[in-house]
């Protein structure tokens, strides 16, 4: 059966910004989903949600949290719980840094492991709970990228963080697999986002695609369940699925490799 989010709470994180913001939209314009957006500026989270109401009558609540850090997230786990029935979840906030593993702090290694694998595994496990309480047939949509198919120099740790996300995610599916509730991962190409906005992928803005487009394509998928998905450019699909590794390495590498 397909997720109909009509009338029903959807969880989004990283809602302030990029992809999570154009999700949002999707969600409540087209699908006519109850909303809590979630990430740390509360101030671009009220923003989003006065221009959806100005277009839409749908439920929207706003919670500012800082996802690397643990005991906010079990604050809003405590939240959600006491105040929500949670039909799906978009986990979507995630965090990179374009430069040589050896120029990235200890501090900046932390925060990317923490939000985008720790905060995943956490929220995962309340959400896998939540549903299996309500025994709902509900679904988790996650925001992998295609660098979690080959590794992507200049942003190492990233690629690894959303190979270790494709993973876990496609082996717990299977530990669910008789349960109502579904998983789905979407991993796009580049998006022109904050995330991208910086001089190391000027030169690769005409490949990026518009965060509405991935939206779209995010939530479409999302609704047919579908387990594993994307949407690459011809060049990515290239890039992906034909060359040998060393090659894409290779061209990586060098598109990667800070412009002075
Ligand atoms: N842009 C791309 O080319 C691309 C390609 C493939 C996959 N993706 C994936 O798409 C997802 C969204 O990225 P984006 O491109 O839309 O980037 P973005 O515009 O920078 O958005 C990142 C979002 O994550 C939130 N966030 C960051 N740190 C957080 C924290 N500690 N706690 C809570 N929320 C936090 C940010 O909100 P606050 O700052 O307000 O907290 C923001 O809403 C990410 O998982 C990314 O890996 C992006």
């Amino acid at each position: 059966m397909k997720l109909d989010f009509k009338n029903k709470w959807v969880l989004v994180t990283g809602a302030s910004s990029g992809l999570g913001k154009a999700i949002c939209m999707e969600l409540a314009l087209k699908e006519g989903a109850n909303l809590i957006m979630v990430a740390r500026r509360l101030d671009r989270l009220n923003e989003l949600k006065n221009s959806i109401k100005l277009k839409s009558a749908v439920k929207i609540e706003v919670i500012s949290t800082d996802l690397t850090q643990e005991n906010e997230i079990n604050s809003l786990a405590q939240i959600l719980e006491k105040t929500y029935n949670i039909y799906a979840a978009v986990i979507n906030a995630g965090m990179t840094l374009m430069k040589k593993q050896n120029q990235i702090t200890e501090e900046e290694t932390r925060n990317i492991i923490d939000l985008n694998i720790r905060s995943t595994i956490h929220l995962t496990n309340y959400f896998i709970a939540h549903f299996q309480k309500r025994n709902s047939n509900g679904g988790l949509l996650y925001i992998s990228s295609l660098s979690s198919g080959f590794p992507t120099p200049y942003q190492s740790l990233y690629s690894g963080t959303k190979a270790f996300l494709n993973n876990f995610i496609l082996a717990l599916s299977q530990e669910h697999a008789q349960e109502k509730f579904s998983f789905s991962i979407y991993a796009p190409g580049g998006i022109s986002t904050d995330m991208t906005n910086n001089v190391q992928v000027k030169h690769l803005e005409k490949f990026l695609k518009r965060p509405a487009d991935c939206a779209r394509t995010a939530i479409y998928g999302f609704k047919l369940r579908k387990l594993l998905f994307s949407s690459y450019t011809s060049i990515e699909l290239l890039f992906a699925d034909i060359l040998p590794i060393r090659l894409k390495l290779y061209i990586m590498r060098k598109l990667y490799e800070r412009k002075n």
